[in-house]
């Protein structure tokens, strides 16, 4: 059994600031790591935690520092990708010293993780809301699924591989997908594929594999496929998810609070 807990666009500030003018990204994020905190005897084991993406806010020092210090409590081991508000340099720097991360070129991994193999895929256009998968980053993924040989895989990337349905976000989505789900295709095996970027828990597919985006912390943007939907996102932060693997994968959401009970049936 192998359980890891993804947290997903935390879109954290230095300590102090706030998102947009009016979103506290710090409170949220700690409720929801005692939140984690109080549930993770009934959860059991977690082995690491994975984050895909907009950790950061700005891409400052400061938020990666602010962004560590809020996880610290976890003291578990932590895998990262870059989403479209991160940076890739403070990123690179701020967590250069858990040894998975390249010294130059895309944020791309692979680490064994119990009987677990995970891969994170740098999809990052500094400057861009839009994701791309380059040639490079295709070739990696495909390598090291031959190498991995149809061992169970969660491959983790920011940007969603599938249309969401929500017509702003799409407009910032994945530039790759169609490439993305060819590499897939010429794997067997359980391979989940899980990302973020949409605020919210969304189940598809790529490639013949499931494929399931994590909700935030802090925001969430509403499920409106409208072409007139208004741009912007709403204060309420969804919690996070769990992703086991105990010969199939299971996939459970934490929500941020829990209500009160158990009761009697
Ligand atoms: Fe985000």
């Amino acid at each position: 059994m192998t359980t890891l807990l993804q947290l997903s666009d935390t879109h954290i500030v230095a300590e102090g600031e706030m998102v947009s003018g009016r979103l506290d990204t710090t409170a949220p994020l700690e409720r929801l790591i005692q939140r984690l905190q109080e549930v993770r005897e009934q959860v059991g084991t977690v082995d690491a935690v994975l984050v895909t993406g907009d950790l950061s806010e700005d891409g400052s020092p400061e938020s990666y520092d602010q962004f560590k210090r809020l996880l610290a409590p976890l003291d578990l081991p932590l895998y990262v990708i870059p989403g479209n508000h991160d940076a890739r340099a403070p990123l690179r720097a701020a967590f250069a010293a858990d040894g998975y991360l390249r010294e130059d070129g895309k944020l791309n991994w692979h680490r064994q993780i119990g009987d677990l193999h995970l891969i994170g895929l740098d999809t990052l256009v500094e400057g861009q809301g839009v994701g791309v998968l380059d040639d490079a980053t295709l070739g990696f993924l495909d390598s090291t699924l031959k190498t991995i040989g149809g061992e169970p895989t969660l491959v983790a990337l920011h940007h969603p591989p599938f249309k969401s349905g929500i017509v702003f976000m799409d407009a910032i989505g994945l530039q790759s997908t169609a490439a993305f789900g060819d590499v897939l295709r010429q794997h067997q095996g359980e391979i989940l594929v899980v990302c973020g970027h949409l605020h919210c828990m969304i189940v598809s597919n790529i490639g013949g594999f499931p494929a399931i985006s994590a909700p935030s912390p802090c925001s969430s943007f509403a499920f409106d496929t409208r072409k007139s939907a208004r741009i912007g996102f709403h204060e309420q932060g969804d919690g996070c998810l769990i992703h086991r693997w105990a010969g199939t994968f299971q996939t459970v959401r934490v929500g941020p609070v829990g209500g009160a009970g158990p009761f009697p049936f």
